[in-house]
């Protein structure tokens, strides 16, 4: 439980790297991640090395007593290298070529930059792999920012052709799977499949997810090429890749299963921007953030690093690449920063040390001002809470959490790819869900489909398209109470309508069919009554109850909560009365308490303590009697308490 930073020393003079390091441990830091984009320093043309500042650097920071996060570097593969492997270079859906000049100018199908990635990798950890400073590696630079996993070169063509030849073995196979015959679209040879782009319109979905599952393997494998190098010659040594927010586009926990602990970017002013807020609620959380977005990725990458986790990166002020980039109201940094740890942080690494004043990020803060060595407000928070650190002491594992939400990167792409209704979008309704089980003030952990569910007195599965044998099998085995939401098992794994109609392999479990399905434009609700009172918004199921109770119902009599035994189905997009309704049934059955927190406020529980947050204007007091450890039983606005029971 600590502090880190990221740090780049070639940006500064070397004669304030010995300051820097020590004013980074007279505010509390203990972590210092660098070098992530420094490769066109350490090798200026292709096998001429550098090293020497990179020694030095290593060596200062080591002395004064920082552990070193090294960072591969690419993320940013210099000039000579793109230009010696021009088919490297990613090409958009729209056939433009993205070029150099900023970063994630990479294809992962490429094999000339794997084997580049491999060499320099290799290099690099033979060279630090034992620096006594070393603690850990972080791979690469979050896989996939600016758009970037998936790619539509003639590299990535060839590329996706073998991968279709080793998982159909034949064309006819591929045929079926797709359904080619649909259009005459069949292939005799698997070289005549073409990339699901630039046709004259909608490509074919299972074409399109497979393509999808084809990049996101790249990623996977290309992480694993880096971390296999990487543990053979840094012994000792933990890896971590710093994933993002609100990011779906290769699957997570893949590329969790290389690593020793998740991290990822943490921007929750930046994410509230980019998220599909309405303008009101945007305005709303303009300056602290929405309280539960930080959590939300705090929860799903705790998951992803099979119980640990890092931020890697902690906003500490305006950033400068959103639409509009407010700086946070005083105190945010360091509730986020107290935040992260209550769900389990290991580390809440600032970026960056001090605010660039050249290039591409030269707006976006640091924990110094431009190109000073003087605080900035977040710097002093940041400050303040490496006091707090010291007085509170070390804090307990995170337990199990009561409810689980099975989290899909392919649900994502399938409805990407066809969402039938324009704001059909699986990120914000599990958001929504999430946001939800926090309102009744309760702690959820992310698990992926197929995951044990053991130990789970509630486990939400907010929409899953596509229900893997694996998936049903845990289902199956769950011993608390399941509740599915809409679209759930609506396809196969070959992206058709299951044969027994959605939801498909848990048609059996729930006791009901889908007959139709309705996206319902802004504006056309539908009214739920019963059990559970509400509106239906954006997604309706017809639903034909084949043996299941129905808990609640819409104003034509249809079916809109099912129950059959511990599995239930919520088969709408609810607005926020119907899922706060059908949530508190949910847990009641459960027998798990909840409360209604104020829409500002926030609890998180870990280790034997209570944690509150206050995103909102007004005090608020935690109810029941309590020791505080941090603060106190009335949390202040944008105030953090750390509470004994
Ligand atoms: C992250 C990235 C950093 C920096 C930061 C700015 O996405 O990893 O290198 O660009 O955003 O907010």
């Amino acid at each position: 439980m600590s502090l880190g930073v990221c740090y780049y020393p070639e940006h500064w003079p070397e004669s304030w790297w010995e300051q820097d390091a020590r004013r980074m441990r007279g505010i509390g830091i203990e972590f210092v991640r660098i070098g992530e984009f420094a490769w066109s320093r350490y090798e200026p043309e292709r096998g001429r090395f550098d090293w020497g500042w990179l020694d030095r650097a290593m060596d200062v920071l080591a002395r004064s007593g920082l552990k070193i996060v090294l960072g591969t570097p690419t993320c940013t593969p210099p000039k000579w290298l793109v230009d010696a492997n021009p088919e490297m270079i990613p090409v958009g859906e729209d056939g433009r070529p993205r070029g150099f000049g900023s970063r994630r100018h990479y294809t992962f199908s490429s094999r000339a930059y794997l084997e580049e990635s491999r060499r320099i990798v290799e290099i690099l950890s033979r060279r630090y792999g034992n620096h006594p400073g070393l603690v850990g590696w972080q791979t690469d630079n979050e896989y996939g920012c600016h758009d970037s996993i998936l790619s539509w070169s003639a590299t990535d063509l060839a590329a996706f052709q073998d991968w279709l030849r080793r998982k159909y073995q034949s064309p006819e196979q591929l045929n079926e799977a797709w359904g080619n015959v649909f259009w005459s679209m069949e292939v005799t040879r698997f070289d005549q499949v073409s990339l699901p782009n630039l046709a004259v319109t909608e490509t074919n979905p299972a074409a399109r997810l497979d393509f999808w599952r084809f990049h996101s393997e790249q990623v996977a494998a290309y992480d694993a090429m880096q971390c296999g190098i990487i543990r053979a010659h840094s012994p000792g040594r933990w890896i971590t890749h710093n994933f993002m927010g609100f990011f779906n586009d290769f699957d997570h926990w893949a590329v969790g299963d290389n690593l020793d602990l998740a991290s990822w970017d943490s921007y929750p002013i930046g994410f509230v921007e980019r998220f599909p807020f309405s303008e009101a609620e945007k305005n709303r959380w303009a300056l602290t953030s929405h309280p539960d977005i930080a959590p939300f990725h705090h929860d799903l990458y705790r998951g992803v690093g099979h119980g640990r986790f890092w931020v890697m990166e902690q906003q500490p002020g305006p950033v400068n690449w959103a639409p509009w980039n407010p700086a946070p109201k005083p105190g945010m940094v360091r509730l986020w920063t107290w935040e992260a740890l209550a769900h389990g942080a290991e580390v809440v690494s600032y970026f960056r040390w001090r605010q660039a004043i050249f290039a591409q990020e030269q707006m976006h803060a640091g924990l110094n001002l431009p190109g000073l060595h003087e605080l900035s407000q977040g710097g002093r928070e940041a400050q303040t809470v490496g006091g707090e650190l010291k007085a509170v002491g070390a804090l307990l594992a995170t337990g199990k959490a009561p409810v689980a939400i099975v989290y899909d990167y392919e649900s994502s792409w399938i409805t990407r790819i066809q969402p039938q209704g324009a704001d059909f979008r699986y990120h914000e309704l599990v958001f929504r869900w999430y946001e939800g089980v926090r309102r009744l003030g309760l702690d959820v952990d992310f698990v992926r489909p197929g995951a044990s569910l053991e130990g789970y007195r509630l486990v939400l599965v907010p929409s899953l398209l596509s229900v893997s044998e694996q998936a049903e099998k845990a289902f199956a085995a769950a011993g608390g109470i399941l509740l599915y939401g809409p679209r759930t098992g609506s396809k196969t794994r070959s992206y058709g309508i299951p044969p027994s109609l959605p939801p498909g392999p848990l048609a059996a479990r729930t006791k009901l069919r889908v007959l139709e399905v309705s996206s319902l434009r802004p504006g056309l609700g539908a009214r739920v009554t019963g059990l559970v009172q509400g509106e239906a918004q954006r997604w309706r199921d017809y639903v034909e109850a084949q043996g299941a109770d129905v808990l609640a119902r819409f104003a034509d009599g249809g079916p809109a909560l099912l129950a059959a035994g511990r599995n239930h189905y919520l088969a709408c997009w609810p607005d926020e009365a119907l899922l706060h309704a059908t949530l508190k049934l949910a847990c009641g059955k459960a027998g798990i308490e909840t409360l209604d927190l104020p829409e500002a406020i926030r609890l998180r529980r870990r280790g034997g303590l209570l944690f509150a947050f206050n995103y909102g204007e007004e005090s608020w007091r935690v109810p029941g009697t309590h020791v505080a450890v941090l603060g106190s039983a009335t949390v202040p606005p944008q105030g953090v308490a750390v509470l004994r029971a």
